[in-house]
C-alpha cells in the first residue's frame, strides 16, 4: 500500500521542486570566481543576448557629446543643483540623442553617490521644475537622503510602439549593415542602453560619484535595467521593480504573463529569436535567475507588489533567491532563503535584495524608502 502512496505524497509535498532550472553557475557549472568571471559569466551574457535581448551594434559611440543646456545651483529651495544635459550621438542613420535630468545634493559630501531612474511613463512623472511632484520619482526624497536623483525618458532612446525602429538609437545606428534578423538589438536594449549613455555623462561631472551609482526601473523599464546592469558593471546596485515577465520572473514558473503573450503584445521589446520560444519556456537555454546572477558580485534588489499577479510576484522572488550561488562563489551572500517574506517584511541583509510591497503594480515612495535604506550599505563605500 505505501508502496503506491509514496508518489503520490511526494507529488502533493514536493511541487515546487517541478520547476527545473538551467544551473545558475552556467553549463560547465562554474567551480570558482575565476571560472564565473572568465568563462561562465560571458557565456550566460551571450545566451541572453543572443536570444532574448538582442546585440547592441555598440558601446559608448566615440562621438558622444554632452551639452550642459540648464543649470540652477538653487533647485529645490537650494537644496539641490539641478542640471539637464543634451546626450548626443551620431551613426550612418543619422544624429539622435536624449536629455538627462540631474539633481545633485548641495549638502551632502562631494561627488555624491546616487540613483538614476529609465522612465517608463511620461514626462510629468520627472518635471525637472518640480511643480509637479509625484510618487514614482520621488527627488527630493532622494536628495534629502544625500544621493543625485536622476533619471531621463525611455522614449528618446526608442519610442515604445511597434515603429520599425525608425527612431533615436536605432535610427542612429540600425543600419551600419541593415537590422540582422535573428538577434538585432530592439527597444528594451535601446532603454538600457541609454542609461550607460547617462552613466558616461556622470563620469565626466565631478560632483557625481559614478563609481556608486544605482540604476532602477519599473515594470518595461525594470527589464531595461536589469539589462542594463547585466551589461554595464560599472552600475554598482541594478532596482528592478516589479519587472515581471523577462524582467525578474521565471519564465518557467509560466504564471502570469508569458513568453508568447508578451512577443505578440510587445513584438518590438525583444530580439526576434526570442519569438522561438513562444509556449516553449523549457527550450529556453536560459531563465530569469541568471539574469540577476550576472550582476553579482554588485548589488541587486528585486521588488514585487502583492497585486501583481501579472508579474508573478513569486517566480521574481524565485528568481533572486536561485542567483544566490554565483554570489557564494564571491564568498558574499545572496537572498539566502528560499521562503518568500510576507508583505513589507524587506530582506536587506545579503548583495540581493528583496521586497514584496501591499498593493497594486507601481514604484512609490515605500519602494524607494527601502532602495534608498538598502543603498545606504552599498553605494557608500
Ligand atoms: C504590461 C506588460 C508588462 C509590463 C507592463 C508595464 O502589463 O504586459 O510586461 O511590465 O505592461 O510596463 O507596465
Amino acid at each position: 500500500m505505501f508502496k503506491y502512496l509514496l508518489p503520490l505524497i511526494f507529488c502533493l509535498v514536493l511541487p515546487a521542486s517541478a520547476l527545473e532550472l538551467p544551473n545558475v553557475l552556467g553549463s560547465s557549472p562554474a567551480k570558482s570566481k575565476e571560472d564565473w568571471i572568465k568563462i561562465q559569466r560571458p557565456k550566460t551574457l551571450e545566451l541572453f543576448t543572443k536570444h532574448i535581448y538582442g546585440r547592441a551594434p555598440l558601446g559608448k559611440p566615440d562621438n558622444l557629446s554632452f551639452e550642459l543646456i540648464k543649470e540652477d545651483p538653487r533647485a529645490m529651495n537650494g537644496a539641490a543643483t539641478l542640471k539637464i544635459i543634451k546626450i548626443s550621438y551620431s551613426g550612418p542613420g543619422g544624429e539622435s540623442g536624449f536629455k538627462l535630468i540631474t539633481f545633485i545634493p548641495n549638502k551632502s559630501s562631494k561627488p555624491a553617490p546616487g540613483y538614476l531612474l529609465i522612465c517608463n511613463r511620461g514626462p510629468e512623472n520627472i518635471d525637472p521644475t518640480r511643480k509637479k511632484k509625484d510618487d514614482f520619482w520621488p527627488a527630493e526624497t532622494i536628495v534629502a537622503r544625500g544621493y543625485v536623483a536622476a533619471t531621463f525618458l525611455n522614449a528618446d532612446l526608442s519610442t515604445d510602439k511597434d515603429l520599425n525602429f525608425d527612431n533615436g538609437a536605432h535610427k542612429s545606428f540600425d543600419n551600419y549593415d541593415g537590422r540582422r534578423p535573428g538577434d538585432a538589438w530592439a527597444t528594451i536594449a535601446a532603454w538600457a542602453w541609454g542609461a550607460s549613455r547617462a552613466l558616461d555623462y556622470f563620469e565626466t561631472d565631478p560632483a557625481i560619484d559614478a563609481s556608486n551609482f544605482a540604476v532602477i526601473g519599473h515594470s518595461r523599464g525594470g527589464k531595461a535595467a536589469l539589462w542594463a546592469g547585466a551589461n554595464d558593471e560599472r552600475f554598482t546596485l541594478t532596482i528592478s521593480n516589479n519587472s515581471g515577465c523577462t524582467g525578474a520572473a521565471l519564465a518557467r514558473r509560466k504564471h502570469g504573463e508569458r513568453v508568447a503573450s508578451i512577443n505578440k503584445a510587445f513584438p518590438h521589446w525583444f530580439c526576434e529569436n526570442y519569438k522561438n520560444f513562444n509556449d516553449e519556456e523549457n527550450d529556453l537555454p536560459i531563465d530569469q535567475h541568471q539574469l540577476i546572477a550576472l550582476m553579482a558580485p554588485r548589488a541587486v534588489y528585486i521588488a514585487s507588489a502583492s497585486k501583481d499577479d501579472w508579474a508573478d510576484p513569486r517566480g521574481e522572488f524565485l528568481a533572486a533567491a536561485h542567483a544566490g550561488p554565483v554570489y557564494r562563489l564571491f564568498g558574499l551572500k545572496g537572498l539566502e532563503t528560499m521562503t518568500m517574506p510576507k508583505p513589507d517584511k524587506p530582506i536587506h541583509s545579503g548583495r540581493v535584495g528583496y521586497h514584496l510591497r501591499t498593493g497594486k503594480h507601481d514604484l512609490n515612495q515605500y519602494d524607494w524608502e527601502q532602495y534608498l535604506n538598502f543603498g545606504d550599505k552599498h553605494l557608500r563605500k
